[in-house]
């Protein structure tokens, strides 16, 4: 990706990622990303917004080059997270003297992460602002936007906030001004990032709205040039209400857990719910992560093994529960030969559920008759809540 015009004096000159495969080792990414970093040239200064991260580092100096960029006298780290510090060191080395910009938290994570010193930053705080002639960046501290040194930076003449992972995406668009195509990865990065810290969000987006905002850019995928869009999708996933749909995510070995699975979907989806089925070992989690962020009710299926849960299952819930949905009901469904374990280690599992927790269905082998039964009593509490809350009509 080249350099490319956000405004007469703003280029984007991230890098794109579009065949990486996963991130943190731990979310997969079936549209790779990108790394934005944004270039603002003021009449007297100049200043890059966040760097990329250090793999691609040779794609931010040729897009500097392409830019026109000169003399680079201010980096502002808004995250201190490698994907976007990784490269001050490099920019720093072909620009001696230049200050890296952030917040005290921040800085103190780039001195551990990046061997930045103290002679090399500049500290502000929040609500501060930095001329760059006829240029003014305003730094707007969003804490927990992620991690607890976030920030945000608005140019104040452009009307632009660069907001880094908030209003994010893991995608590597061909045209990354193509904003309108935002609204599934921008949720699936919401739901793998930001679901945690969803009362942060609804703090730090009424802080931000304060902002006459033209432009979001932030610091993966599209570029916002019709911010309310993105604004409006966050409140909605940030806000306690849910859609009448149920996540049915289970393993199965022998397929007793499955049979009970096929017939619980059918029974919720002849009462009118929306069932997102899953079969989780072949399953992508971010997929199922990004269902999770509005579904009203979860339901885990998945049998005994070794006088536990089956590990896929395990998984699942280990992932959802530090996600902390803001599901409303939880209940499971299992199967076991000898002893049954699974769903104690279910229960004592999702700790950050503030859910209510609707009776299981536990068979020992093949569903019999008693199951089918109880997976009928199921479908109606499950229809009885949706209506109770009145996602359900
Ligand atoms: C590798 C393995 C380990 C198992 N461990 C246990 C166990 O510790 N306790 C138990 O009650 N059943 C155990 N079982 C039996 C299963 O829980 C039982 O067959 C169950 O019906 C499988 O359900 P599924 O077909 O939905 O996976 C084990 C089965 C396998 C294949």
């Amino acid at each position: 990706m080249s350099a490319i015009k956000i405004t007469e004096k703003v280029f984007y000159v991230g890098a794109k990622h579009p065949e990486r495969r996963i991130f943190d080792e731990l979310i997969s990414l079936p549209d790779g990303t990108t790394y934005n970093s944004y270039l603002v040239t003021g009449s007297l200064k100049t200043a890059l917004i966040d760097t990329v991260d250090p793999a691609m580092k040779d794609f931010l100096f040729k897009n500097l080059k392409r830019a026109g960029a000169g003399k680079i006298d201010y980096i502002i780290s808004n995250h201190a997270e490698q994907d976007h510090s990784g490269c001050i060191p490099f920019v720093l080395q072909a620009n001696p003297g230049a200050k890296v910009v952030t917040n005290e938290k921040c800085a103190a994570m780039l001195k551990d992460f990046t061997m930045v010193t103290d002679e090399n930053l500049m500290i502000i705080k929040d609500g501060d602002t930095l001329s760059l002639g006829d240029k003014t960046l305003e730094f707007i501290l969003t804490p927990w936007v992620h991690w607890p040194e976030t920030m945000s930076t608005y140019l104040r003449e452009d009307e632009i906030l660069f907001s880094c992972d908030l209003f994010g995406s893991h995608y590597s668009p061909s045209d990354i001004m193509a904003g309108e195509h935002f609204y599934l990865p921008a949720k699936r990065y919401f739901a793998e990032i930001m679901c945690p810290f969803r009362n942060n969000v609804r703090n730090n987006i009424a802080k931000l709205e304060k902002f006459k905002i033209k432009t979001i850019c932030p610091s993966h995928g599209f570029v916002h040039t019709s911010p309310e869009g993105i604004i409006n999708a966050y409140k909605k996933w940030a806000a306690d209400d849910v859609k009448n749909e149920v996540i049915l995510a289970y393993v199965s070995m022998h397929d007793s857990t499955k049979k009970m699975a096929e017939y619980l979907r059918d029974a919720l989806e002849e009462k009118g719910i929306t069932v997102n089925y899953f079969d989780i070992p072949v399953s992508d989690l971010g997929e199922i992560a990004m269902m999770m962020v509005d579904s009203a009710t979860v339901i885990i299926g998945g049998s005994t093994v070794l006088a536990g849960l089956h590990p896929a299952a395990q998984n699942l819930i280990y992932v959802a529960n530090a996600l902390r949905p803001k599901t409303k009901f939880v209940s499971f469904i299992t199967s076991f030969g000898w002893g049954e374990k699974a769903s104690e280690v279910i229960k004592a599992n999702l700790t950050n559920f503030k859910a209510e927790v609707l009776s299981p269905v536990i068979s020992k082998g093949w569903p019999k008759e008693e199951q089918f039964k109880e997976l009928d009593r199921l479908a109606n509490d499950i229809a009885e809540k949706h209506r109770a809350i009145g996602v359900l009509k």
